[in-house]
């Protein structure tokens, strides 16, 4: 908001002229790339909560329909940030995810994997802002930075669970209801009452 003199000389407060420094071409770019990939992964954690429902595995669906709401709210949280520094946040496409999988432990090896590339996208956007001297992009990103290393972080420790069932199939049940329970435990984190 800023204060403009009109066309009879008096002072008005102009709500629509934007005071601070809009986004360069460079990371307006850069950040929607990001949008495309947090939608993308939203969509991927959607297919994985699909085929962990048809084979009966509730748990673990519960857990991805989870992750693709989060996903979802990343990309959002994206989008609203373009927009509001006087971007235009691009809505597009996207590359349709793999429908299924041999078994659960290469779900949640894609996954895992998945949250590495999610992190070096940050990791050079990150870069690109300091390239730009957009401090206020960086310090925007410093919460994707946090988040990627506490999802990396979950998606290991419940690749190491599963390196510990192997094939038991009571594992894999007691699992399927732990996982549950880590689902539960996040979304209260997610929406604190
Ligand atoms: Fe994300
Ligand atoms: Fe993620």
């Amino acid at each position: 908001m800023a204060l403009s003199k009109n066309r009879f000389g008096l002072f008005f407060f102009n709500f629509t002229k934007k005071t601070h420094i809009m986004l360069s071409k460079n990371i307006e770019t850069a950040l929607n790339k990001q949008i495309r990939i947090e939608a993308e992964s939203s969509q991927t954690y959607l297919s994985m909560a699909c085929w962990a429902e048809v084979h009966g595995l509730e748990g673990i669906a519960q857990f991805m329909y989870t992750q693709s709401d989060e996903e979802r709210a990343h990309m959002l949280k994206l989008v609203k940030y373009v927009n509001e520094r006087g971007g235009h946040a691009q809505i597009t496409d996207l590359k349709a995810p793999k429908t299924s999988y041999s078994t659960f432990k290469e779900m949640f090896e894609t996954l895992y994997n998945h949250e590495i590339f999610v992190s070096e996208s940050i990791n050079e956007l990150v870069h690109i802002t300091f390239e730009e001297k957009d401090y206020a992009t960086h310090n925007f990103l410093q919460w994707y930075v946090a988040e990627q290393i506490e999802e990396e972080a979950t998606a290991k420790s419940i690749l190491d669970k599963i390196n510990l069932i192997g094939d038991d199939k009571g594992g894999l049940y007691l699992f399927d209801r732990d996982i549950q329970q880590l689902t539960v435990t996040s979304s209260i984190a997610i929406n604190p009452k």
